[in-house]
């Protein structure tokens, strides 16, 4: 069967299967392979037979040594940041170095339920037989309690407080009351739970403290710098493309380069040499928005044979950019006129993103 897309533990397993066959350090309980090797799994490097590992993750070591040393001990991970830090990215790669499967996922919203963490009941099977195990319906949560693996919470902060708050008892006690059939669910060796969450978000309902006591909270910062965020979108458009028929005439560097500084200028509200103040647009501009925006360019230049490259990156530009509509367009006109007119080098890509705006005015 063709899917669209592979778990990170089936796009990798290869990886996987070597860093596990070359494993000598000790492993924890029910983990695949030794914390050294997740490590080099995330960060990437070359196995001691060879083996090139890619990295997943492009930002401080640090970081990554301290979230998989978090969910050694007895405490929950919960990797926190703006929107497009690679949260979920890492998630899912921790799970899958880890435990090989990272398909124990909850997504949390405004309407996940007390049922989608703990459990619910089959109503068929519970009206015939009454409550017993068989009609028990069980969250991922407690197939990762039984089965000793990690479940990912995704947006942690979306669900509401006290749905929330059902996780105290799985994390404290490392175990589930089910009072409908006088047991408990108990966690073998090897659960744990990694959470996300945005601080950027509206609506959010933030932890209880006696929640986020149970947690180890690590942050991922935007890229640091311009040629960090090119290393992250080189590396992720190459992936992305090499999974959908791929586009094959590329945009060039000097060009991805300029579309990465429009959007870490408006983001942060400031010219790159640092001289100009900008408003920053309701969109949030993160480095996954960067990545859109280069495939969604190289694929027009593809398809529709833009010799200049300026034409497909200046629709990029304003179809990431433009949300609110009227005040983003203010926003963005601002933008080209204080900064982009005058920049050297950049008056084509000025006129381009001019005339997409215009045609939309
Ligand atoms: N530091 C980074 N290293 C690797 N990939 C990154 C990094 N920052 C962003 N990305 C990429 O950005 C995309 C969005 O990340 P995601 O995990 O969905 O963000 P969120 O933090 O909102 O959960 C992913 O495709 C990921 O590859
Ligand atoms: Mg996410």
């Amino acid at each position: 069967m063709e899917v669209i897309r592979l778990h990170a533990e089936e796009q990798y397993a290869e990886e996987i299967k070597a860093l596990i066959k070359e494993d000598k350090d000790e492993k924890p309980a029910s983990w695949q392979m030794s914390p050294q090797q997740v490590l080099t799994y995330i960060m990437g490097g070359k196995t001691k037979k060879g083996v090139t590992i890619e990295p997943k993750y492009f930002g401080q070591r640090r970081l990554v040594e301290l979230a998989i040393a978090t969910l050694l001990t007895d405490r929950a991970l919960l990797l926190i940041g703006v929107p497009g830090t690679a949260k979920s990215w890492l998630s899912e790669h921790l799970a899958a170095a880890i435990m090989g499967d990272s398909s124990l996922m909850i997504q949390g919203t405004s309407g996940t339920s007390e049922d989608a963490i703990r459990y619910g009941w089959n109503y068929a099977k519970l009206l015939q037989e009454g409550p017993s195990q068989e009609a028990l319906v069980s969250s991922p949560v407690i197939r990762a309690m039984n089965a000793g693996k990690l479940v990912r919470i995704e947006e942690l902060t979306r669900i509401p407080s006290d749905i929330q708050d059902a996780l105290i008892t799985v994390l404290s006690e490392k175990s589930l009351p089910v009072p409908e059939l006088n047991m408990e669910i108990r966690a073998r060796n090897g659960f744990n739970v990694i959470a996300t969450a945005n601080d950027r978000d509206k609506g959010v309902h933030d932890l209880s403290s006696a929640l986020q006591r149970r947690f180890n909270i690590v942050r991922l910062p935007l890229p640091v710098d311009l040629e960090e965020e090119l290393k992250i979108v080189n590396y992720r458009v190459k992936e992305l493309q090499g999974f959908t028929s791929a586009p094959k005439k590329v945009i060039k560097e000097a060009d991805i380069k300029k579309l990465i500084t429009v959007f870490r200028e408006l983001r942060s509200g400031q010219s790159e040499e640092g001289d100009i103040k900008i408003k920053s647009p309701t969109a949030t501009l993160s480095t996954a928005e960067v990545i859109s925006a280069v495939n969604s360019s190289q694929t027009m230049a593809h398809y529709f044979g833009y010799d200049d490259a300026n034409k497909p990156i200046a629709e990029s530009i304003v179809s990431a950019v433009v949300k609110d509509a009227t005040k983003d367009q203010m926003i963005l006109q601002e933008y080209l006129e204080t900064v982009m007119k005058s920049r050297k080098g950049w008056s084509s890509l000025y006129k381009s993103c001019k005339e997409v705006l215009d045609g939309k005015g």
